[in-house]
């Protein structure tokens, strides 16, 4: 079934969590962080993500930007960092993540080529909403879904579910990517035909099923999709 429809993850997939750190790292008065951002970097996004996980099971739904924060807070301890001002630093800066360098090119490429695209995304609306503008990509996104419509994190079906009642498709004409290897495992389980961007060259999740694509970068998306 051809596709229609190219929806993506948001965070870590479009925009580079990493940046956060990376960059407050490199403000004047930082040498402690600029020694240990890596780890604070892997931390909060792995707390972060593990968070999403545990509410989910549990049935304790927040906001996404109240795990990020919860996240940080426990990075921040584990790396020895103390600082009101630089964790208020560091959320500001999650506002303002950095998208991928091929990413403007290639959602212009899938509108020009009459696809339907969207975000679909753990995080909260006003977060998405901070992102998709600061990246300046708005204008190439027909929807920016949030799992607060459902209040359920991924790998959660109801958040797949998203996508069809959006746009009234079924899901092998939906391509669903991410870099995050469980979501595109699970959005394959799903149905959706699925690209993982596996930019750091990890092993695939053992998980009952596996992505339709492995891909390096988003650059190829609009090829793909367009040969499918
Ligand atoms: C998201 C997380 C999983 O954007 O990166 O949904």
């Amino acid at each position: 079934m051809p596709i229609t429809t190219c929806v993506f993850d948001a965070y870590g997939t479009l925009f580079d969590v990493a940046a956060a750190a990376r960059i407050a790292a490199e403000q004047p008065g930082q040498e402690k962080l600029a020694e240990v951002w890596p780890r604070l970097a892997a931390d909060w996004r792995a707390k972060q993500l593990q968070y999403t996980w545990l509410r989910a099971i549990t049935g304790d739904y927040i906001s996404f930007w109240q795990v990020t924060s919860d996240g940080l807070d426990w990075a921040m301890e584990a790396s020895g960092l103390y600082d009101p001002i630089l964790r208020e630093t560091l959320l500001a800066l999650y506002w303002e993540l950095p998208a991928y360098p091929e990413v403007p090119k290639m959602l212009s490429t899938l509108k020009s080529n009459g696809l339907s695209t969207a975000i679909l995304s753990n995080g909260s609306p006003d977060m998405l909403q901070g992102a998709v503008e600061f990246a300046q990509v708005d204008a190439w996104l027909d929807a920016v879904l949030s799992v607060e419509d459902v209040g359920i994190f991924k790998p959660a079906k109801v958040v797949y579910d998203m996508v069809g009642t959006r746009f009234d498709t079924e899901p092998q004409e939906v391509l669903f990517v991410s870099a995050n290897g469980w979501d595109a495992a699970a959005a394959a389980q799903y149905g959706f035909t699925t690209a993982w961007v596996n930019r750091a060259s990890e092993p695939v999740d053992r998980l009952p099923a596996k992505p339709t694509h492995v891909l390096s970068d988003l650059a190829s998306i609009p090829d793909l999709a367009g040969s499918l």
